[in-house]
């Protein structure tokens, strides 16, 4: 028998169970919905790495603005590994002193009409051997929460050592229930700070992250090794895609990392197979190069807008090879469908790639347009054939 005050103390716990068990999915909800498009901004690693500092953060600012990316649809700025510092006395996180002031920084992101990303692990060190938030996920949370982060990467690295100190035996699933805890953890830390901050799950695709990150929190997943600035490394990453794509929707999206555009290791054609490509996958679309520094050619690139209302298009569905290797194909909102038509540069001589309509879906003559001339091509019958450049591609928007 229980008393009336045991009673009304197990009536309380379990209301406590009850809310706290409605806070979370309601929470979920309200950050699948700051992911409801693919997000998009740039990040420090591709280009800076490890020597970042808060003046490089705050020229990609200005640039973001000035260039016009902001406008079309660029909004994080996001700080990658090496901006930790050492904790103090409360073991509280502190910047190093190339970023002398976290919240200054932010503010200033803030007033360009910007977001601000940082980056942390679940580990005690990062992948560059800075400090990681193990053991102080809470506290780590709340400092970002007051410096007035938007998105934080969480990336595994760090974690590595202390799995296999714990699961010595390395038995996959014990190594995976770890890693999942340990993603989770830090979303019920975020989602306790109360402040909307867009979740990145960054631990290469291990253990088919696409089949839980959603579970954990994540609003993006990367799905692979990290990327290079060449067209080997982009091209293994983006093509290999192919199959993930039913585990994307608004607000969790698959994220084969970041844009290499502008970084100056890929010809301005296989720039726009990347820029596609990500397009057509629904893919983050952050761009990692020195964007005080952009050519033409580069600003061309990130900022054609037709390319990226596919990347941002609202029925959130990626896209998917229609035949291998070369056409991939994206349905759109308003009923059009995107096509991709890739060369590769290992074919000696661009190849001639036939698209026909009906393997689309579509029936009788279609509208097309040229999302890199910019140019309507009138209304096509049965099929197209276009040769795209070595490493390049021909991208088009289609419709009845
Ligand atoms: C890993 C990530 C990269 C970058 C570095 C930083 O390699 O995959 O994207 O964040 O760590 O150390």
């Amino acid at each position: 028998m229980i008393n009336m005050t045991q009673y009304h103390l197990c009536a309380l716990i379990l209301m406590g169970v009850v809310l706290a068990g409605s806070h979370v999915p309601a929470a979920q909800a309200q950050s699948a919905q700051l992911a409801a498009t693919p997000p998009m901004g740039w990040n420090s690693w591709n280009h800076f790495a490890g020597k970042v500092t808060d003046s490089d953060v705050r020229s990609a600012a200005d640039a973001m603005v000035a260039s016009g990316m902001r406008d079309a649809g660029y909004v994080y700025v996001n700080v990658d590994d090496t901006w930790e510092g050492e904790r103090d006395a409360q073991g509280n996180i502190q910047s190093n002193s190339r970023f002398p002031n976290m919240k200054a920084l932010a503010d200033y992101v803030h007033s360009k009409g910007l977001k601000f990303g940082i980056y942390s692990s679940p580990g005690p060190k990062t992948c560059a051997g800075y400090e990681g938030s193990y053991g102080h996920e809470e506290q780590d949370a709340k400092t970002y929460a007051g410096w007035g982060v938007d998105f934080l990467k969480y990336d595994l690295c760090g974690l590595r050592p202390i799995i296999r100190l714990y699961d010595p035996q390395q038995d996959p699933k014990k190594s995976s229930a770890m890693m999942r805890e340990a993603y989770a953890k830090m979303r019920d830390a975020l989602i306790k700070t109360g402040r909307p901050i867009v979740y990145s799950i960054c631990q290469y695709g291990v253990d088919s992250v696409w089949e839980w990150g959603e579970e954990v929190g994540g609003n993006l997943w990367r799905t692979t090794d990290d990327i290079s600035d060449s067209y080997r490394s982009m091209a293994l990453i983006g093509f290999s895609q192919a199959g993930l794509e039913r585990y994307a929707k608004p607000g969790h999206w698959n994220d084969p990392d970041m844009l290499e555009v502008g970084n100056g290791g890929m010809s301005a054609d296989q720039y726009r197979t990347q820029m596609s490509l990500w397009a057509i996958l629904a893919a983050p679309l952050l761009a990692g190069n020195d964007l005080s520094k952009m050519d033409e050619t580069t600003k061309s690139i990130l900022m054609n807008r037709e390319v990226i209302a596919v990347d941002q298009d609202k029925l959130g569905i990626q896209g998917f090879r229609l035949s291998p290797p070369q056409i991939w194909v994206r349905p759109l909102a308003d009923g059009a469908k995107a096509v991709a038509l890739f060369n590769f540069v290992t074919d000696d001589v661009p190849q001639p790639i036939t698209l026909r309509f009906k393997d689309l879906g579509f029936s009788g003559p279609v509208h097309a347009r040229d999302l890199w001339a910019h140019k309507d091509l009138g209304i096509l019958h049965d099929s197209y054939t276009v040769i795209p450049p070595m490493g390049g591609v021909v991208m088009l928007r289609l419709w009845k």
